[in-house]
């Protein structure tokens, strides 16, 4: 297996400091740890940690996330954002359409589910995970996660995902080239968070609906105390999503679970 390498990675990498300092491990806990680890120490905004391995990979909702080494990419990026500039839920749907837009370079047509799973026919190929760091002095810390299947096959997924999991591989028969794909979704991270940066939320939002595949759907919605269905109808300004219940009340979904129950509601 070909791990990735600092000097092939920096050779042909476009960004200005997304992954000018990085660190490839063959194995990490989570790279969302080694990351918060490195705040600690004082690391720079866009410093990335990609692991081949990680031993305690996690997801949203306290799922895990596998993955096999050599196969696809699992990464986090350290963010120092400017205080106000930038709430979480931004930072996710821009690094949402930072992969859609990466996967759509390598000739595929990906969807966007509320809030940044990527799907290919369906089934999950990236999935990201923001946490923020703790709030010290003026400058907090963001933590930036990605995991995107590309070569694996189907042998590489566990049981319980291996029906809802897909790779680019899998979906498409193309083997893709892991340094130029993710030297590629950098370059799109980048540009999707300066967008951020400068107050262009509304940019993000724009290119998250053009590639979204959760509006106009019934879906089923899980809190952390209650389960709840409804019709997706919207986003709001910051980028949660709007449910119509079942008793026609609007609701505003900041974080949760969303599945996806019916084909999309066609509006006359
Ligand atoms: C999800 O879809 O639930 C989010 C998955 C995020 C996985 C990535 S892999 C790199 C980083 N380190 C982790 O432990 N998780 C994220």
């Amino acid at each position: 297996m070909k791990y990735l390498s600092f000097d092939s990675f920096q050779k042909g990498l476009k960004t200005k400091t997304f992954g000018r300092s990085f660190l490839a491990l063959s194995r990490a806990t989570s790279t969302n740890d080694v990351a918060f680890n490195l705040i600690h120490q004082g690391a720079l905004e866009g410093t990335v940690i990609a692991a081949e391995e990680q031993t305690k990979g996690r997801g949203r909702q306290g799922r895990r996330w596998t993955q096999t080494p050599g196969k696809g990419l699992a990464f986090s990026v350290i963010l120092r954002p400017r205080m106000g500039m930038i709430e979480a839920a931004g930072v996710t749907l821009a690094a949402g359409v930072a992969a859609a837009k990466t996967l759509e370079d390598f000739g595929l047509k990906p969807r966007i589910k509320w809030p940044n799973d990527l799907l290919l026919n369906g089934k999950k190929v990236c999935g990201i995970l923001t946490e923020m760091g703790p709030k010290k002095d003026k400058m907090g810390s963001v933590v930036l996660g990605i995991g995107v299947n590309l070569n694996q096959t189907k042998r590489d997924f566990p049981g319980e995902i291996k029906s809802t999991a897909t790779s680019v591989y899998l979906s498409s028969g193309k083997k893709i080239n892991r340094v130029r794909f993710f030297q590629r979704l950098l370059l799109h991270l980048e540009e999707s968070y300066g967008w951020l940066a400068e107050d262009r939320f509304s940019k993000v939002l724009a290119e998250w609906r053009k590639r979204e595949d959760s509006l106009n759907r019934q879906v089923k919605v899980t809190q952390s105390r209650r389960v709840f269905y409804g019709q997706a109808v919207g986003l709001d300004e910051r980028g949660a999503l709007l449910v119509r219940n079942d008793s026609g009340i609007v609701e505003t979904v900041h974080s949760g679970d969303v599945v996806m129950l019916k084909s999309k509601i066609m509006r006359r």
